[in-house]
């Protein structure tokens, strides 16, 4: 067991580490738009294991990696020992014996904790059932290049009390800004989260009165990745969550909208919301890039 700096989730930050972050997001970015090589990695490995699908995090992950001058290797579970059987344990101190650091998409939080406790390299993670913490990382960095500071903001969580709204609570109190969560009863978040940030939370059941009075609007799917079969009962519970126009109506005339993407239109999203003007997606995907690259700079080769 070893005392190295894991992120499994934005409390192992502390809140300046996580605003200088995003400035140092800000800065790469500009030094990668400008033409600069930055290789700070060169000959680090950044070992990446999915059990579960992704786009955005394995392409961010991996191309920061390479822009970074280190590489990155992609594991699937089912075909590791792993997948037949071998202990969790094993795999993370055998793991850490070649990486220079593990990013790992996981379903059981727990699990993610236990890896962590036994590697003696830096464990990201790359979202679980409780968490999506560098998902955050990217918006807030996106709020941030749009509006300025998002401290002192209001926030509006709608839809599913799911691993990023629990990461919204997350951000709400290490980046000081107030988050309205809107979901419908029986779908709540993380009950520990919301009792340690009573200050920074209100839990509401109507989406107009969470959006009103927003700088910014976020939603996610209704069924996260494994509640695939609850689809159905899921979209029902949830019709009257939809993000459209007249919901962004109750929101400041400024507010933007983020969803972590993939989407579904017609269902958490009308199409309106998503592909219109307030819509800041693509630059919230593109900055899963940047932000990693300071997160990984920041694990891996710390600047004095
Ligand atoms: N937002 C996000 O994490 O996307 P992927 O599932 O495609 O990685
Ligand atoms: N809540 C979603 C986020 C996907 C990036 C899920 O867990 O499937």
């Amino acid at each position: 067991m070893s005392s190295t700096k894991h992120f499994l989730s934005l409390l192992d930050l502390t809140s300046e580490e996580l605003n200088a972050l995003t400035q140092r997001a800000i800065e790469l970015k500009k030094m990668l738009k400008a033409g600069r090589h930055y290789e700070p990695l060169k000959h680090k490995v950044l070992g990446m294991v999915f059990e579960k699908s992704s786009t955005r995090t394995r392409l961010s992950f991996e191309t920061a990696m390479i822009q970074l001058g280190g590489h990155a290797i992609f594991l699937l579970p089912a075909d590791m020992q792993l997948g037949r059987g071998e202990p969790l344990e094993d795999t993370a101190r055998v793991l850490s014996r070649f990486v220079d650091a593990i990013m790992i998409r996981t379903y059981s939080h727990h699990k993610l904790e236990v890896f962590a406790t036994y590697s003696t390299v830096p464990v990201i993670n790359g979202l679980t059932d409780l968490v999506h913490p560098c998902q955050l990382l990217a918006d807030v960095q996106t709020f941030v290049e749009h509006r300025g500071s998002i401290s002192g903001r209001t926030v509006a969580w709608i839809g599913d009390g799911n691993n990023m709204c629990n990461a919204y609570i997350d951000a709400a109190r290490q980046f000081g800004f107030h988050l309205n969560i809107a979901c419908p009863q029986g779908y709540d978040p993380d009950p520990q989260r919301l009792a340690d940030n009573k200050n920074r939370t209100t839990l509401m059941r109507d989406p107009r009165e969470a959006a009103a009075g927003a700088d910014l609007i976020v939603t996610d799917v209704w069924a996260s990745m494994g509640q695939e079969d609850e689809h159905q009962a899921r979209a029902k519970a949830f019709a009257p969550f939809q993000v459209n126009a007249s919901l962004m109506a109750c929101a400041k005339p400024d507010a933007l909208f983020m969803h972590c993407l993939p989407a579904h239109r017609g269902e958490e999203v009308a199409a309106e919301v998503i592909d219109g003007p307030q819509s800041v997606v693509w630059d919230e995907a593109e900055n899963r890039l940047h932000s990693q690259k300071a997160l990984l700079e920041l694990l891996l080769a710390p600047r004095p």
